[in-house]
């Protein structure tokens, strides 16, 4: 029998001890072993629960029980999340998390310790809510060499980019309803400022290169200037504006970035809708291949978190190393490595506008004395220079190719 424990009895936690519940037969079969939970920690009081004996306030509890094989720790945050799964880890006992702040910022040495100690340090939910994508990225694709990272990894800035494209909603109505819905950080400058997708990206690209990529080396820019007029010029060049986590392997540099960008609808992951993620990934044998599903919420995350659970108590003797280690050089890409097109509005005409930019892609003008196109692909330090030689450039966003 493996004893579980859960940290963090909030939308997620509250999701994994249901799905222990309610699949418990289907969790034994999966795992060959029966999953029971012995432990909630969490510091506020849950009287009214059926099973009000499993809590408790104090991580030691969990930390000293020798029985306990396996904690998810679903707090979210840093600290003291930091602190209890480093114990957790010295002590020998695997964990697995949706905490994907941790990962991004403490994962080299969480995974190190988990290496050295045999243990398990899983955070399939940590990217993606319930899409698998670590381990199919890990395992699966594992006799490619990965290229390519493109994904729509924030659920509710993908909701709120959705509601203003196909319900033509306000930015503020759409956030409220997507908190509402509880998919929003609890801070959700997080979700619109790019940040959640930046650490998500910087987990993927590690895991990719096997390298440590640092988040706070990732350009990050959020969906707070897009427009509805933006959102209507893209669809008059038959495109869709989504915030895309990119990540690029260009020699064995990592060329990575967060920003809005259009995407034609000849792209899968234009049709990637609401609070949907999906991740395309291209190796150098498989070509592309999207991994497509819930992003965010309570059982969707779960789910990931609970396949971890099962996989750790699987893996107890011999530990699965879903890892990268720290590298000392700089493995960050110039960002003028990689060109993008770019979508650029300015109230210069568009006499002007092909002065500067050579061969453009004009789109119909959907405001008075404005000029609208799309460039040729530019490094960032061209579209910046071509842009100020124009009279008042109002914006420019990147094409994904
Ligand atoms: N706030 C995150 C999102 C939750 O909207 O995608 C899941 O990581």
């Amino acid at each position: 029998m493996a004893k579980v424990a859960i940290m963090g009895f909030g939308t997620v936690g509250s999701g994994v001890y249901e799905i222990i519940k309610t699949n418990a037969a289907k969790l034994q079969q999966n795992a060959d072993d029966t999953v029971e939970l012995k432990y909630i920690l969490d510091i506020r009081d849950f009287p009214d629960h059926p099973q009000k004996e499993l809590f408790t306030k104090d991580f030691n509890d969990i930390l000293n029980d020798e029985e306990v094989t396996v904690v998810a720790e679903v707090m979210g945050g840093l600290h003291p999340a930091y602190e209890f799964t480093k114990s957790l880890l010295l002590q020998g006992k695997s964990v697995v998390t949706s905490n994907k702040e941790l990962v991004a910022t403490y994962g080299t040495e969480l995974l190190e310790i988990a290496r050295e100690k045999n243990v398990n340090y899983m955070f399939e939910a940590s990217v993606g809510g319930g899409i698998p994508v670590i381990r199919p990225m890990h395992q699966c694709l594992t006799a490619n060499n990965i290229t390519k990272i493109a994904g729509i990894l924030n659920g509710t800035t993908n909701y709120i980019l959705y509601q203003m494209i196909a319900n033509g909603k306000d930015f503020e109505t759409a956030l409220k309803n997507a908190q509402d819905n509880g998919y929003a950080e609890r801070n959700p400058a997080a979700d619109i400022e790019g940040h959640d997708a930046c650490r998500k990206i910087a987990i993927l690209a590690s895991l990719a290169s096997r390298k440590a990529v640092d988040y706070n080396d990732i350009p990050t820019e959020g969906i707070v200037n897009i427009t509805l007029d933006d959102v209507k010029y893209a669809d008059k060049l038959n495109s869709v504006i989504k915030l895309i986590g990119y990540a690029e392997f260009i020699g064995d540099k990592v060329y990575s970035i967060v920003a809005p960008m259009l995407i034609k609808k000849s792209d899968p992951l234009s049709g990637v809708n609401d609070v949907f993620n999906a991740i395309k990934v291209t190796g150098d044998c498989v070509g592309d291949v999207m991994f497509y599903g819930a992003g965010a919420g309570k059982l969707p995350t779960a789910s990931a978190v609970v396949a971890d659970i099962v996989d750790s108590v699987k893996h107890k003797v011999r530990s699965k190393k879903f890892t990268w280690y720290k590298i000392d050089t700089d493995i960050m890409a110039d960002k003028d490595a990689k060109k993008f097109a770019y979508f650029v509005r300015t109230n210069d005409t568009l006499e002007n506008a092909k002065k500067v930019f050579g061969e453009i892609c004009v789109a119909d003008s959907i405001v008075d004395g404005e000029t609208a196109f799309v460039t040729q692909p530019l490094t960032a330090s061209e579209v910046e220079a071509k842009s100020k030689e124009l009279k008042n450039t109002l914006k420019y966003i990147r094409v994904l190719d």
